[in-house]
């Protein structure tokens, strides 16, 4: 009773005495091991939830469906080894994950290519390392990707990202589905047909489906469903007024993660049994053949596999307004409160047995007042040297550090069978190995 009280969201936490422990690992003693800030990654939970979707996918929409991890949520060598010792492919947006993705050695012929704006130097360095497929944005880059391929002999595998027109009330800053939007193409314009056609004529171009990605941190799977129907109806459309048959249909990412408590909890099997039912129902009713099915989790794959632990540097209480709780870290690690609001479930790693009655706001150390970690929660009063847990940081966290202020990134620590170093701590030298002295 006392623990749930406490908040602890998901399996991989637990109590004991006044530690908490995270995949089985005291968490203040990694803290002593490693230093803060420290992120900490539960290697079976991410294994886990990837077998999870592959399973699920193969079994719901057939042996020729595969997840794609969407990387940008997390990207390290080895989670592209642990991607590809679990057998599933990987979405890419930049040739700085795709050179990370091959180092791990990812088989690139697995790796699809997205982004809004890719150089013609990323597209040739794409292809000249094998990629599997480009996801498509705009003419210009299908018309670069045609030159380039032609250049070197092939036919590039694409699919193309087409914009179904679907608002799934999130967020406005990541739902990128809207007819409205920085990507892809859209269908109720005309111009997603148009596009479809300009691609089946290229030399250099081999179309082999669509994509769609409506948004993220999604709980519902009607906005799925939704964008499927959508999908579908477009590729009957192009069957019929192109001839072209779609091999691949990828609904994308987007499944929501429970960051506190009052979210609700994800059965991802169960999301996928239920799109899939709805799939084949409409194909079905419609007579329409069903393609094969791509998705591309990135937050659920790796959100609740990951805590980050920092270190309090000062507790300042003002008389009449409240109290700030300063930590050895911030935006530059975290940059998802000061961007977007988002909730997050905070401890004090150190007092678990303690109660959460003080009321403060979490703040981080850079020279910003907007940099803070979240607002007004209760913890047990922390003083200077205690540590504080900040829950399900595996996502979207360190992919988006910076070193702002010169602050040096975390480290990443795996927990498996023992725990192991992923990514080394900064050090201040790495910070400025780039600068130039001046003569
Ligand atoms: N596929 C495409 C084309 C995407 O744009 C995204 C995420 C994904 C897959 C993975 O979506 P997920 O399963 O992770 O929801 N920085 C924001 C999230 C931006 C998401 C961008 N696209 C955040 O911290 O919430």
């Amino acid at each position: 009773m006392y623990l749930e009280e406490k908040n602890l969201l998901h399996d991989n936490l637990s109590v004991e005495g006044s530690t908490l422990k995270f995949a089985g690992y005291d968490t203040v003693a990694l803290c002593k091991k490693y230093g803060t800030p420290l992120i900490l990654l539960d290697e079976n939970k991410i294994r886990n939830r990837m077998r999870t979707y592959k399973n699920a996918m193969e079994k719901y929409f057939g042996t020729d469906s595969r997840p794609l991890y969407a990387s940008k949520a997390l990207s390290f060598v080895g989670i592209y080894q642990i991607a590809n010792e679990e057998g599933i492919n990987t979405d890419i947006v930049s040739i700085g994950e795709l050179y990370t993705a091959k180092k791990a050695g990812f088989p690139l012929e697995r790796a699809f290519f997205h982004g809004n704006s890719k150089s013609d130097f990323d597209i040739e360095y794409a292809i000249e390392n094998g990629i599997g497929f480009f996801i498509v944005d705009t003419y210009d880059e299908l018309y670069a990707i045609d030159r380039i391929a032609t250049k070197h002999n092939i036919r590039q595998k694409i699919l193309l990202r087409i914009t179904p027109g679907i608002d799934p009330h999130t967020h406005e800053a990541i739902s990128t589905g809207k007819v409205d939007s920085k990507f892809g193409t859209a269908i109720e314009t005309g111009q997603a047909m148009e596009i479809t056609k300009t691609a089946i004529s290229l030399e250099g171009i081999d179309l082999r489906g669509f994509h769609c990605h409506i948004g993220s941190q999604i709980f519902d799977v009607k906005p799925f469903c939704d964008a499927a129907d959508i999908m579908i109806k477009f590729i009957d459309d192009v069957k019929r007024e192109a001839g072209f048959n779609c091999e691949y249909l990828n609904l994308g990412g987007g499944f929501g993660v429970r960051y506190v408590q009052s979210d609700p909890e994800i059965d991802y099997e169960d999301n996928i049994r239920k799109i899939s039912e709805h799939i084949n129902t409409y194909c079905a009713q419609n007579e329409l053949t069903c393609p094969k099915i791509l998705m591309e989790p990135g937050r659920s794959i790796v959100a609740d596999s990951g805590i980050t632990l920092y270190t309090v540097g000062s507790v300042k209480e003002i008389t009449g307004y409240k109290n700030y709780v300063a930590i050895d870290g911030g935006m530059s690690d975290n940059p998802r409160y000061a961007l977007y609001g988002s909730e997050y479930t905070v401890l004090c790693a150190n007092r678990m047995d303690s109660e959460d009655s003080y009321e403060c706001t979490i703040a981080g150390r850079l020279c910003e007042s907007g940099d803070l970690i979240q607002e007004n929660v209760k913890i047990p009063k922390p003083q200077r040297g205690d540590n504080i847990a900040v829950l399900v940081t595996g996502a979207y966290n360190y992919s988006m550090a910076s070193n702002y202020n010169r602050v040096t990134k975390p480290a990443v620590v795996l927990l498996g069978e023992k725990d192991r170093l992923a990514i080394k701590r900064e050090s201040i030298e790495d910070v400025s190995r780039l600068d130039i002295t001046l003569e």
